[in-house]
């Protein structure tokens, strides 16, 4: 078993993340250690419980807790107040009080919403996420944010709700459709970037390896490592007040703008993928790349793990094609905008980025042009 943990100083809360293999199965136990007693409401989506649910199901039954189960209906359209407002509903007609707990199963839209519902039932009841995909697992379940989508955008309401405990079971993984896998490994490469050169080094030296989801150690050293750098910075900056936290955004900012001229109709790690080739190719117009073959190598690393790199080029096998104008017009509209400038995070090597306030639009526009096509 590996234990890290997370800390909220300001709220003074921490939390332990457990992560070991066949876990699922230990659920029940787990959350007992934890200290946690009383009703347990299970929310999963109807994919992940078919897959996953009866294990977890057992497990808790086993340690002696209720369960009532909750299924919901898979996607991202299920992140919502309406959904919300439902499961409310469900947690009040099924008896779930002020100790009762909620699990979360699932993805990331599963956990958002669940956390989300969690913070605010009864003002606030006991959370537990295991996240079922890579994203949820090094990205969505660390950090204490949740919340629901708005018709006017995503992830308009919510709450900073950490878990009382989180659990991975890397076993959860073999269910998952290879997309999502490489769909996670997008934030994973963001991660190594951003604070594990290591793992960075690992990756480039033989990049095929990891568009196919690796087994025992390799996935559990992958995990832990992606995990630790996302704890690290989220320690520094727990409520996103300070600016540390923004560095998670790398590539974000050109992969939000790839996402919303598409109609979000690309997958999110894909548009990260390319987002982080535009974010290399500014940080080097800017002057502020100090490993002049990172562009390079971090192309060979997203080829290899088959996530695509020149965003023209990949968008337009979605039947979609945008200019460099129309994407920085996208940006516009970008809810991480401070002050009316753009804000990027830049890469300077492997394991240092940061954040800059005043790329210029021709700088800007002339990364995009460079990366538009092969
Ligand atoms: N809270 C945060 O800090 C944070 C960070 C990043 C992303 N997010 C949110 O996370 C969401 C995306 O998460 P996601 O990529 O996990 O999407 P998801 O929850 O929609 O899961 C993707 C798909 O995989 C299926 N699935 C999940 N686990 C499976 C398994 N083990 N086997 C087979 N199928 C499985 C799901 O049913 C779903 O169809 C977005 O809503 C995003 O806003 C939140
Ligand atoms: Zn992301």
């Amino acid at each position: 078993m590996i234990t890290l943990h997370l800390r909220f100083p300001e709220q003074e809360h921490s939390h332990p993340i457990w992560l070991s293999t066949g876990l699922l199965d230990r659920c029940g136990a787990a959350l007992r250690e934890a200290g946690l007693e009383g009703a347990v409401a299970l929310v999963s989506d109807t994919t992940v419980a078919a897959d996953h649910g009866a294990r977890a199901r057992r497990s808790l039954e086993e340690a002696g807790f209720s369960v009532l189960e909750i299924h919901l209906p898979p996607g991202e359209g299920t992140k919502t107040l309406d959904t919300a407002a439902a499961l409310y509903r469900r947690l009040a007609q099924g008896g779930i009080g002020r100790d009762g707990i909620l699990v979360g199963l699932g993805g990331g839209v599963v956990l958002d919403l669940a956390g989300f519902v969690a913070a605010t039932y009864m003002r606030g009841i006991a959370f537990v996420s295991i996240p079922t995909t890579l994203l949820a697992m090094v990205d969505a379940s660390i950090g204490g944010k949740t919340g629901v989508d708005l018709p006017e955008g995503k992830n308009l309401v919510g709450a900073f709700y950490p878990p009382r405990l989180l659990l991975i079971d890397p076993m959860t993984l073999r269910t998952l459709p290879p997309a999502e896998w490489r769909n996670g490994m997008a934030e994973v490469v963001k991660a190594a970037l951003i604070g594990d050169p290591a793992l960075w080094q690992q990756f480039q030296r033989d990049p095929a390896r990891w568009a196919a989801m690796p087994e025992g150690e390799p996935l559990l050293d992958l995990l832990t490592r992606a995990i630790a750098v996302k704890v690290r910075v989220v320690e520094q900056d727990p409520l996103e007040t300070r600016g540390e936290r923004e560095v998670l955004n790398l590539g974000h900012t050109f992969g939000h703008a790839f996402e919303r001229v598409s109609g979000y109709r690309v997958p999110h790690g894909e548009a990260v993928a390319a987002g982080m080739v535009a974010a290399a190719a500014l940080s080097a117009r800017l002057g502020l790349l100090e490993d002049v073959d990172l562009p390079h190598h971090l192309e060979r690393v997203l080829e290899g793990i088959r996530l695509p790199t020149r965003w023209r080029a990949w968008l337009a096998r979605y039947g979609v094609d945008a200019t460099p104008e129309q994407v920085i017009a996208a940006m516009g509209t970008d809810k991480k905008r401070r002050g009316g400038r753009l804000r990027f995070v830049v890469i300077q090597r492997p394991g240092a980025v940061r954040v800059y306030r005043d790329a210029s639009y021709e700088a800007v526009y002339q990364a995009l042009e460079e990366t538009a096509h092969p």
